[in-house]
């Protein structure tokens, strides 16, 4: 399962992709927002950091002002996916965009039918919001799970970036369904390192060590 990063944070980004784990970044105007930044500046920043997929996403609702902000967005870097809403002026975007090779990430899915009109649109990625869902108690992963069995049913090669992350849970139960990507704020990947019998154990075997009053270096 690739990770991306749901971030416009420079070291936040810097510092797990140093360890591996940033397969992508992903972004919104919301986080361009918390980011403080210029869109095009620190979008290709995050692009000459991370080599796979960053995700813009155009702000325009009109097709070809959407089309022509995409086209924009595409030329900061070629790891560029043009992130568009599901509306028809963002699949009919997307279907520009795809046919001219362009990678596009189709965002604010909450529905499998939707998934299927972004597939048929020649999405790269679709992006189901799984928290925004629980949010509304609905299940998210119920989404997940239906969108990953009708794109097997007819081979769709979209793949599945389950976004909304919120918690270490959605992260497994993601893995379980089959998500090709989660992409997950930086403070849920690094809990999940987390576990109380880690540091339990950790400590343990700390403490008998210094009774041996050995050294490795
Ligand atoms: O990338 C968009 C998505 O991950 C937003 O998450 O927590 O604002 O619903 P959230």
């Amino acid at each position: 399962m690739k990770f991306f990063v749901d971030t416009a944070e420079i070291a936040a980004i810097a510092e797990l992709n140093d360890l591996g784990m940033v397969d992508g970044v992903t972004t919104n105007p919301s986080l361009i927002l918390k980011s403080g930044r210029d869109i095009l500046e620190v979008t290709k920043e995050i692009c000459d950091l991370v080599d796979g997929p960053v995700s813009a996403e155009v702000v325009a609702t009109e097709a070809d002002d959407m089309i022509a902000e995409g086209r924009k967005l595409a030329k900061i870097a070629p790891n560029i996916a043009v992130k568009v809403p599901l509306t028809w002026a963002g699949l009919k975007t997307c279907k520009t965009l795809s046919d001219e090779g362009q990678m596009v990430n189709v965002t604010l899915c909450f529905s499998t039918n939707q998934a299927i009109l972004a597939a048929k649109a020649g999405a790269t990625f679709i992006s189901p919001f799984i928290g925004r869902l629980d949010d509304i108690n609905l299940d998210g992963m119920d989404l997940i799970a239906d969108i990953r069995q009708v794109y097997d049913n007819y081979g769709y090669e979209t793949e599945i970036l389950a976004a909304s992350i919120r918690t270490v849970n959605h992260v497994t139960d993601s893995a379980r369904i089959g998500a090709d990507v989660i992409t997950a704020p930086p403070g849920v990947i690094k809990k999940l390192a987390d576990h109380p019998l880690t540091d339990k154990g950790l400590e343990t075997f700390l403490a008998d060590w210094a009774k041996t009053g050995q050294k490795i270096l």
